[in-house]
């Protein structure tokens, strides 16, 4: 697929734009603030080239026609020309990265980890798709996806963001995603970024936003390659990656983003900075922002102290500390995306054929995250053969997440860290109704904890058992008692000092509720079938011993009708490992390793061998 970046006509129409550009026009458009920090006033005062939402940042009642009414007031902002303004159209920022899943009533797709165990590109491509229609319905042209992580290291709290530990796994995947987010740029298509350039899934201990310490060799080859096969593909956006590389913070980085990405790899669409990122390149927020210019950072996510960042590109240009032909490469980069994007020739947002459209959480697209909760589930044990059940046992349903669709949907769902009910999920099936809805017979444990136990009125007990949900740095699994996340922009005094998930990843530790309500349940001559929800591997020796089966279900979303479709034999298990699962709590383990020693290994799955 020839990207549309390459597109000489369209490289005519960006020098003819540029070249009627003021030096005030062309830095607005190097900046992206977040909505809650700025009108549609302000974008076309400040010649704003985007606004972004961040994880949980919902206009008015959060459903599709307050995203495309909030779209098509900056978006008319932004095309108003006149003396001082040009009409050069706004590009609007979301993680959208498991479905537009911010918004009431989304479909929900399983997060990446569980995606990488379906090991279907194809399933990638279309839930892709699917999620480009439902970021349409609302106005937006632009999603922060897909993570091509390669986490190495199960306590980080992104993990489940990446597809798998496996370098050729996550590679096989990026072409796919964008391919099917971009489609031919047109009316069914919307921006996508791939993220976090470069090595965020290699930090020591798994520490968020942490050190990465690899030769520039160990980072190619594990970290870096994923990236141009979506290069290949014509991603128009990346999104530069908060970890710091043998000591260096990749926001400042010039050999990794303008040498190694843009001159070597060939990327010809623009970097996005992370969430004030470039925040942590200095103590003083001047120096900040000419070190994240010149290091080749195109447009930056400024949440909230956007006019003076403004202010010092500005200062920067006069005082000759940052070039005006770096100046000219970002914006050259930035309008050539918004031409390729086709958003040049698109009508205002509350006239376009997707907005509002009802294809937002239709049912043809919660079959697809349907399909992909089956693919994605992997069976790790099943003694005596006690799944698959039959439609008429007397099943007990218990666990604490045996009914909550938040804690299926993980982080990034209707709030940055995630909701805890089902009421926030609009649409969709927890698991328990999901089984309720084709066994006749199953009852939902009264308390959730299975003390109603009774082996004369229940054959089995399925068990609905993880973590609840988490994002970011606050999904660190951490050790020590003084280690706390920070969150925010340092300089600005934003800074948040918040708890990491925990301590260990050992589940009894964790979690003992699980254990406790495996044991009501087993110890009363229930046999247990423990379905896990988690973002990670997780230590899950005791809880292991205690049932009879035990089906890792990741964070599959909003349908989890989809767990019970194999749990109740509809379907077989066919998802295999996308990362080593550990018999202990140790630094790291990956498949390749020496002494490799896992509990079960990169790959492993049964099923009913139909
Ligand atoms: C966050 C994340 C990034 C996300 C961005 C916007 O800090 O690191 O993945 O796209 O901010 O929410």
């Amino acid at each position: 697929m020839t990207s549309p970046l390459h597109a000489p006509v369209l490289k005519a129409r960006v020098e003819t734009l540029l070249s009627r550009m003021t030096l005030d026009q062309k830095i607005g458009q190097m900046t992206q603030p977040e909505r809650m920090a700025c009108t549609p006033e302000d974008v076309k005062a400040y010649h704003l080239g985007s606004v972004l939402s961040g994880g949980g940042s919902c206009p008015g009642e959060n459903k599709p026609a307050d995203w495309v009414d909030m779209n098509d007031a900056y978006w008319v902002a932004s095309m108003e020309e006149d003396e001082q303004h040009l009409a050069i159209p706004l590009i609007y920022g979301v993680d959208a990265i498991h479905g537009n899943s911010n918004v009431l009533g989304a479909t929900v797709f399983p997060h990446n980890i569980g995606l990488g165990a379906t090991r279907d590109p194809d399933l990638l491509k279309r839930i892709a798709q699917a999620t480009a229609r439902e970021i349409l319905a609302c106005g937006v042209d632009w999603t922060f996806a897909p993570t091509l992580a390669v986490a190495r290291n199960d306590h980080w709290g992104r993990t489940y963001e990446s597809y798998s530990e496996d370098t050729q796994l996550v590679t096989s995947y990026a072409a796919p995603f964008v391919e099917g987010m971009q489609s031919d740029l047109g009316d069914d298509g919307v921006a996508a970024c791939v993220k976090h350039w470069v090595g965020d899934g290699g930090t020591t201990h798994g520490i968020d936003q942490g050190e990465t310490t690899l030769s520039l060799g160990e980072l190619r080859d594990v970290h870096m390659r994923p990236y141009q096969p979506a290069i290949d593909a014509g991603v128009l956006t990346v999104m530069a990656s908060f970890n710091s590389w043998n000591g260096d913070k990749c926001h400042g980085h010039k050999q990794l983003l303008t040498d190694v990405l843009k001159d070597e790899m060939g990327f010809e669409g623009f970097i996005i900075s992370d969430w004030d990122g470039i925040d942590y390149l200095s103590e003083d927020y001047y120096d900040a922002v000419g070190k994240g210019v010149n290091a080749g950072i195109d447009m930056f996510m400024v949440s909230v102290e956007w006019i003076e960042f403004i202010s010092h590109v500005r200062n920067h240009v006069l005082n000759g500390t940052v070039s005006m032909q770096r100046i000219d490469d970002a914006v050259r980069r930035i309008l050539l995306t918004k031409f390729a994007a086709g958003l040049f020739e698109k009508p205002r947002p509350q006239e376009r054929p997707w907005s509002n459209s009802d294809s937002f959480g239709a049912d043809q697209h919660r079959e697809i995250a349907r399909e992909a909760v089956r693919k994605s589930m992997v069976l790790l044990k099943n003694q005596d053969e006690l799944l698959p059940l039959k439609k008429q046992a007397r099943i007990l349903v218990a666990g604490k997440s045996a009914d909550n669709r938040g804690h299926q949907c993980g982080g990034f769902t209707v709030a940055w860290q995630g909701v805890q009910d089902n009421e926030s999920i609009v649409g969709g099936t927890s698991v328990w109704e999901g089984i309720k809805n084709q066994a006749a017979n199953a009852v939902l444990s009264e308390d959730g904890l299975g003390l109603d136990a009774d082996p004369t009125l229940h054959d089995v007990a399925v068990v609905v058992i993880g973590e609840r949900p988490y994002a970011e740095g606050m999904g660190d699994v951490r050790y020590g008692d003084n280690v706390l996340v920070e969150a925010g922009s340092q300089i600005k005094g934003l800074m948040k000092i918040l708890e990491p998930y925990g301590r260990t990843l050992e589940l009894a530790e964790s979690h003992p509720e699980d254990l406790a309500t495996i044991k009501n349940i087993s110890s009363r001559g229930v046999p247990v079938i423990a379905v896990l929800l988690s973002g990670r591997p997780l230590i899950i020796n005791k809880e292991l011993d205690e049932v009879a089966s035990f089906v890792a279900a990741w964070l599959p979303g909003s349908e989890g009708q989809g767990v019970a479709d194999v749990l109740l034999g509809d379907f077989d298990f066919q998802g295999k490992l996308s990362f080593s699962w550990p018999k202990e709590a140790k630094a790291e383990l990956n498949v390749g390793d020496q002494n490799y020693d896992p509990l079960f290994p990169f790959g492993f799955g049964l099923n009913y061998g139909r």
